[in-house]
């Protein structure tokens, strides 16, 4: 009996495009999804739009238009983009939706009906003048930790502390600007620690007898959130909040989150009704594998794993519904090593990524890196067009091209035999294919895919041995059999790569006259002698390093068309000022070649007729003195800088300059003339000592 396998990507968060970071995701989903229906198992990708919430009424406000019309107008991006990544979802629904309402509400009641919300009066910030209750988002004002002004009212940028919006000082409204008062107003919430002893079952590995699958340290990490005592969850947010309102409480609307992963119900609910299923068959089926029973498998993030493994399961088992089998948790996308910049155009879009690259290349080269572990995954641009073109072109397309092509174009398009010689070849192959399914089965892509390149590998050692196109002139028949070994073990490295390129195995399957799409269990199946192959089609080119120059390009204006419908720049540094970029790492060779000495200013005046220049007499002490202009005048007079003992770079050639020659410089910071400060050093420092 297959079994029934629900899978969910987290729902995204419909305030903006989807980006490089929302892909990793749904690559990831989406190779697990196709890999698990090649097992034969009966799958279901439910996904959908994340739609309330304070970011979207913000950015609505923002943009001058209804949150309606800007749900309506991302939901189309994101379909865009992840249609055009090939993501085969099921279903992408949105939880602005009647199935949401109704399964929140019903959730709701049903914990209201255990006595599980309970109702408590609390002291928000409120405005007179916009006549509301300003949620975390909608206040801002001077961080109380460390005081820099314009912090969001639950986080501070700049030193990464929280806090209530209450502790805030000199709180005002985002909306008008208007000062805030306390006012207290009534509040829902879900006492969690009610649930702890659910909670430690379900958060019990697999092999103490617990059901649920999770990476052990995203267990270890929820088990201390339990350890350190469970808190009351407040899921309740006061009109004007866009969201779904609160059955039985005018004016009150369920938080986000709590309606936010309803949509996974709601998507299925949906999803069942256009399919004609029962949505009792998925959501209330007892959880279980391999006998036929539910799996649900959710793929998350690192920041959200509060929510799905605590409130989450809490508030399905509360309700009575199919609790979580697997929660997937991967780590951060990083571009070039670093956090995605919208300033160095490596915050890039989804659908920019489309306009410039095929999207076979970054679902193999995430797929190639994913495993089940949640570090953080950094897309270096270089590693990404080296990986691609040695693994994907020089490897797997290169041996079915190379054989196929042969045979078509020599050998009148027929396979031969498997030869004696080539039957360790292809029972080596078929072993580690063996593997596969469960490196799928268990998120370890990059696994599957390095057996993948394996198989390729060994049966390109294979070819080269026995030089089909040398025994051609004397033996055809024995180069064809040589050539049939290729192309066999094409079919089988085609299956491992085809829930990553989908078309990679419809390729195959057309070009070996395949009656069933591949599967891990077929592609091992030999091919009959005498067949007649299709037309080579091409599998994969060559990635251009000029591609992804382009797409950063492109993306740096991405960021410009962004700042002109007034978003805030998401981000923005923690500072009111940028800094040059960090130059490539040298090794400590790099230093001895530049002479730093300490140097004393004695003498100092202004070069007429150069508004920038300072001309400086240094002493380096036994080395005599030196000649510098410098272009510090609109930050310092010259009377500033007698005496003082600065850090000299001393063997810099000397540069013939309009006004004199310049026989070193002095180290200085700053970006703009105006901005510039002089390096100092102690004064007790000896002019002319070495500085290392
Ligand atoms: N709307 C919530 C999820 C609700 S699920 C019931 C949300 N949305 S999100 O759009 O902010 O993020 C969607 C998913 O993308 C999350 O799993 C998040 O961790 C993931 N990522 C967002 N940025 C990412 C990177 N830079 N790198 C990798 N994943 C990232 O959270
Ligand atoms: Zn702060």
């Amino acid at each position: 009996m297959a079994n029934k396998v629900l899978v969910t990507a987290a729902l995204t968060y419909a305030n903006g495009p989807a980006h490089l970071g929302h892909v990793l995701e749904a690559i990831q989903t989406d190779v697990y999804v196709r890999a698990r229906r090649m097992m034969g198992d009966e799958v279901i990708f439910m996904w959908a739009d994340d739609t309330h919430g304070t970011p979207i009424q913000i950015r609505a406000l923002r943009e001058g238009i209804d949150p309606e019309q800007l749900i309506a107008r991302v939901y189309d991006e994101h379909v865009k983009a992840y249609d055009g990544f090939q993501i085969g979802y099921d279903i992408f629904y949105t939880t602005h939706s009647e199935e949401n309402r109704k399964h929140a509400a019903a959730i709701f009641e049903a914990l209201r009906e255990r006595g599980d919300i309970e109702e408590r009066d609390v002291e928000q910030l409120y405005s007179e003048v916009d006549q509301m209750f300003l949620p975390d988002r909608m206040v801002q004002g001077t961080c109380p930790v460390c005081k820099t002004p314009d912090q969001d009212g639950d986080s501070c940028e700049s030193c990464g502390s929280t806090y209530r919006p209450t502790e805030l000082i000199e709180p005002r409204s985002v909306i008008s600007g208007d000062t805030p008062v306390l006012r207290s107003s009534e509040h829902l919430f879900v006492p969690l620690a009610r649930h702890e002893a659910f909670l430690r079952e379900w958060l019990k590995p697999v092999s103490d007898g617990g059901t649920t699958i999770l990476q052990d340290s995203v267990r270890n990490f929820v088990l201390s959130w339990v350890d350190g005592g469970l808190r009351d969850w407040d899921i309740s947010r006061e009109a004007p909040y866009f969201g779904i309102e609160i059955p039985g409480y005018p004016g009150k609307y369920f938080y986000v989150w709590f309606d936010a992963p309803i949509g996974y119900i709601a998507a299925t609910e949906k999803w069942c009704e256009l399919h004609g299923q029962d949505l009792q068959d998925w959501w209330k089926a007892p959880p279980g594998r391999g006998d036929g029973q539910t799996e649900i498998v959710h793929v998350i993030g690192k920041d959200i794993v509060y929510f799905h493994c605590l409130f989450w399961p809490a508030m399905l088992h509360a309700a009575g519904y199919t609790v979580p089998s697997r929660v997937q948790v991967h780590g951060w996308l990083k571009v070039n090593g670093e956090k995605m910049s919208k300033r160095r155009g490596t915050f890039i879009l989804a659908n920019t990524y489309l306009e410039h690259a095929d999207p076979a290349y970054l679902r193999y080269y995430l797929a190639a890196r994913l495993s089940s572990n949640q570090d953080d995954f950094d897309l270096a641009m270089d590693d990404f067009v080296a990986r691609v073109n040695a693994d994907l072109v020089g490897k797997a397309a290169n041996l079915a091209s190379r054989s196929i092509k042969f045979i078509n174009s020599k050998l009148g398009g027929t396979l031969g035999p498997i030869p004696e010689d080539g039957v360790p070849v292809i029972d080596a192959v078929r072993e580690k294919l063996l593997e596969v399914p469960d490196l799928y089965r268990n998120f370890d892509s990059a696994k599957a895919l390095r057996l993948a390149m394996e198989m390729a590998e060994t049966c390109d050692a294979y070819i080269n041995e026995h030089a089909p196109w040398k025994v051609i002139k004397t033996d055809p028949e024995r180069a064809r059999a040589i050539l049939t070994v290729g192309v066999q073990v094409s079919k089988m490295v085609g299956a491992v790569l085809q829930p990553v390129i989908p078309e990679w195995g419809e390729k195959i399957g057309r070009m070996l006259k395949l009656e069933q799409p591949l599967t891990f269990a077929n592609a091992a199946e030999p091919l009959a002698e005498g067949l007649e192959l299709g037309a080579y089609e091409t599998l994969a080119e060559r990635l251009q390093s000029a591609t992804l120059d382009a797409l950063i390009e492109a993306s740096k204006a991405d960021v410009a068309a962004d700042r002109a419908v007034g978003a805030a720049p998401e981000d923005a540094p923690s500072f009111a000022y940028e800094v040059e970029p960090l130059a490539p790492e040298v090794g400590i060779e790099a230093l001895g070649q530049i002479d730093l000495r300490v140097g004393k200013i004695v003498e100092c005046e202004p070069v007429p007729k150069a508004k920038k220049l300072l001309r400086l007499t240094v002493d380096l002490g036994p080395l005599g003195q030196r000649n510098v202009f410098s272009g510090i005048s609109q930050s310092y007079a010259p009377e500033q800088l007698l005496g003082k003992h600065v850090v000299m770079f001393a063997n810099l050639k000397p540069r013939t300059m309009r006004f004199g020659v310049s026989e070193g410089m002095i180290m200085a910071a700053g970006q703009s003339d105006d901005k510039v400060t002089v390096i100092e050093l102690d004064p007790r420092s000896l002019p002319g000592d070495k500085i290392s």
